[in-house]
């Protein structure tokens, strides 16, 4: 959710918060603004409901002082709706203090009433501006923004990431975390605070990831950290693994574009490094193999795209590892009192690395006793530093809100995690393992198949089906997930009806649905590899074209027995039963991303959504 940044250093901060908002703006984009301490030593400040480029050209229409210290903020609403008054920063102590944050504060009530009672007033609905005010008030009290901040924190329960600076203390901007991100960028003569490293990746590479529950003073020269109690405390640094261009979106029409294209190296990337002589030997699950020996079940826990991903992978973890796994959305997941203990695994999987019901999933697994492993694209991030142990996928950084990139990359950390633990585990032969791993790394290639034989048929098509109100999507084992997710994909970024089915449970009810003319799109498993599987879809093909069903098949190159039963066939290359979802899933990306093009809506950033989901 939003989008946080802030600067000290020698050099022009607006134009700084700017680009760093352009960034950010994927994690929200209701609106955004900035806040400086000017030359003069004044506060200004300039906010505008809306994307970021409304804020951009208010500010080219209207100058405001330039100054070297300041904090910048892009919003997903949460605590009152998507207006100029309700946008970051918020102001209070006269207008000489500057507040922006992410996350919930859940005792803002009761915190607004006490001030209320102090006899503050509020400029907004907002439980940020109940900080701001708050944090004014200690101000007052003692004349220092770190230990008036370090007071406001300890007082606020819920999520939240806080930046603020005063105008009485230039060059300082402080920060604090509670279940929200926050890094810490290192410059020469300047530092740099944000969300995530996209906020300063341009100007550095050194970063400081900062714990839970700690503080952060940044000062051109100078970084402290120190915990909720003032105890100075060590941070973790690493170095940005991601280039600036990465997160650019070059000569694409889209970051989408970019994205989807990005697939194969998505693959191959987390591949890379962790084959050796034929088998998966994943270096930073280095001394586990106790826990691997150990467990008697794994649960998967993600949501979304995400989940999906783990749904996908499931399959094949159980198969090869023989180990028992289920696979549960993070938010249903703690409500139901799971029974974990430390035989369990649970591997949570998140791009972000922040989502909120991923990472309260993660806490409360850990808390009961269970190993927790994730997987994860995102360095530096919330959910890897709660977990035992981390996979990083390589898909770089995913900017359009959209999964696609990432759930690819993440289904073939699953695989690796799996061909790891069965390696361990010795329950799986190492010639098949062999054989699994060659198929994996045929992946990447067989995905630029897809792209270059394909893409152009299905942007014709979903342009064709620009006024379609519903789309089905039918899919059977490795194929149901992927059902799942087309239909995600599309409802998400084009706004059309769309729903995924277990091409086995058509009969018990979807199939009513069923009407001349509705759109269906069938994964069909390949005749070769999974010839059961195929016979049954090809039956269900049958069943809702009888019933008038426009089908849209996703079948193998060369399956003729599903040609006479399909009004469109998109083609993927023969893949093992295991590795086709792999390439299933690429054309209906390309189809949600065409539709919505068609429909002239913008596919980076959907309507009501966020890329990073901290709120739960
Ligand atoms: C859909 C999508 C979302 C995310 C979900 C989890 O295209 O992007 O469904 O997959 O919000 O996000 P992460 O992976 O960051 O935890």
């Amino acid at each position: 959710m939003c989008g946080i940044v802030g600067y000290v250093g020698p050099r022009d901060s607006q134009a700084i918060l700017l680009s760093g908002l352009a960034r950010l703006e994927y994690r929200g984009y209701d609106s955004a603004g900035i806040a400086v301490i000017d030359q003069g030593g004044a506060l200004d400040m300039r906010k505008r409901a809306g994307k970021l480029k409304v804020l951009r050209d208010d500010l080219a229409s209207h100058p405001m002082p330039d100054g070297t210290t300041g904090i910048g903020h892009t919003r997903w609403a949460t605590h009152g709706g998507p207006t100029d008054a309700n946008a970051h920063p918020h102001l209070a102590d006269d207008d000489r203090l500057a507040v922006i944050h992410n996350g919930i504060i859940e005792n803002f009530a009761e915190l607004k009433a006490d001030l209320l009672s102090l006899g503050y007033t509020f400029r907004s609905e907002t439980d940020t501006e109940v900080a701001a005010v708050l944090l004014g008030h200690e101000y007052r009290a003692s004349g220092d923004l770190v230990t008036a901040f370090r007071s406001v924190v300890r007082r606020l329960e819920g999520a939240f990431t806080l930046l603020a600076m005063h105008q009485d203390q230039p060059g300082l901007v402080v920060g604090a975390r509670r279940n929200s991100p926050l890094v810490i960028g290192l410059g020469d003569g300047e530092n740099f605070l944000g969300s995530d490293v996209a906020a300063f990746v341009e100007h550095t590479r050194n970063a400081l990831a900062i714990g839970q529950d700690e503080i952060v003073a940044i000062t051109p020269d100078g970084v402290e950290i120190t915990d909720f109690d003032g105890s100075a405390v060590e941070a973790s640094p690493f170095e940005v693994v991601w280039d600036a261009s990465a997160a650019e979106k070059g000569g694409w029409s889209s970051f989408m574009a970019k994205e989807v294209s990005e697939e194969p190296d998505a693959v191959a990337n987390t591949i890379r490094g962790r084959v050796h002589d034929g088998q998966v030997v994943i270096p930073e699950l280095d001394g586990l193999d106790e826990i691997f020996t150990g467990i008697r079940r794994i649960i998967v826990i993600a949501c979304g795209t995400a989940a999906y991903a783990g749904q996908t992978g499931a399959y094949a973890i159980e198969q090869w590892t023989r180990v028992p796994v289920s696979v549960e959305l993070a938010h249903e997941f703690r409500y139901r009192d799971p029974v974990l203990g430390d035989d369990t695994l649970v591997v949570s999987i998140s791009q972000s690395g922040e989502t909120m019901d991923t990472l309260m999933a993660v806490k409360y697994a850990h808390e009961r006793g269970a190993k927790t492993l994730s997987i994860c694209n995102t360095q530096g991030a919330t959910i890897p530093r709660e977990s035992d142990a981390v996979i990083y996928t390589h898909a770089g950084p995913e900017v359009a809100v959209a999964s696609t990139k990432a759930f690819v990359a993440q289904i073939t950390a699953l695989y690796l995690l799996a061909l790891h633990v069965a390696r361990v585990r010795g329950s799986l032969p190492a010639a098949e393992a062999a054989d699994h791993v060659r198929e994996l790394e045929a992946v990447p290639g067989k995905i630029s198949r897809v792209l270059e034989t394909e893409q152009a048929h299905i942007e014709q098509f979903s342009r064709w089906m620009a006024d379609t109100q519903s789309v089905l999507f039918l899919g059977r084992h490795v194929g149901y997930p992927i059902a799942l997710e087309g239909a995600l994909k599309l409802k998400e970024i084009s706004y059309i009806h769309a729903e995924g089915f277990a091409a086995g449970e058509l009969k018990h009810g979807p199939i009513a649905l069923i009407e001349p003319g509705q759109p269906v799109f069938v994964i069909v498993p390949s005749p070769r590899e999974s010839a059961e599987l195929h016979k049954k879809v090809v039956s269900n093909i049958q069943e809702i074209r009888a019933r008038g069903a426009r089908v849209i098949v996703v079948a193998e190159e060369g399956d003729a027995a599903v040609l006479p039963f399909a009004d469109e066939v998109l083609h993927i290359p023969l893949a093992g039963p295991f590795f086709e979802p792999l390439l299933a899933v690429v054309p209906l990306h390309i189809f949600a991303m065409g539709l919505a093009t068609a429909k002239g809506l913008d596919v980076d950033q959907p309507r009501n959504l966020a890329k990073s989901v901290t709120v739960e």
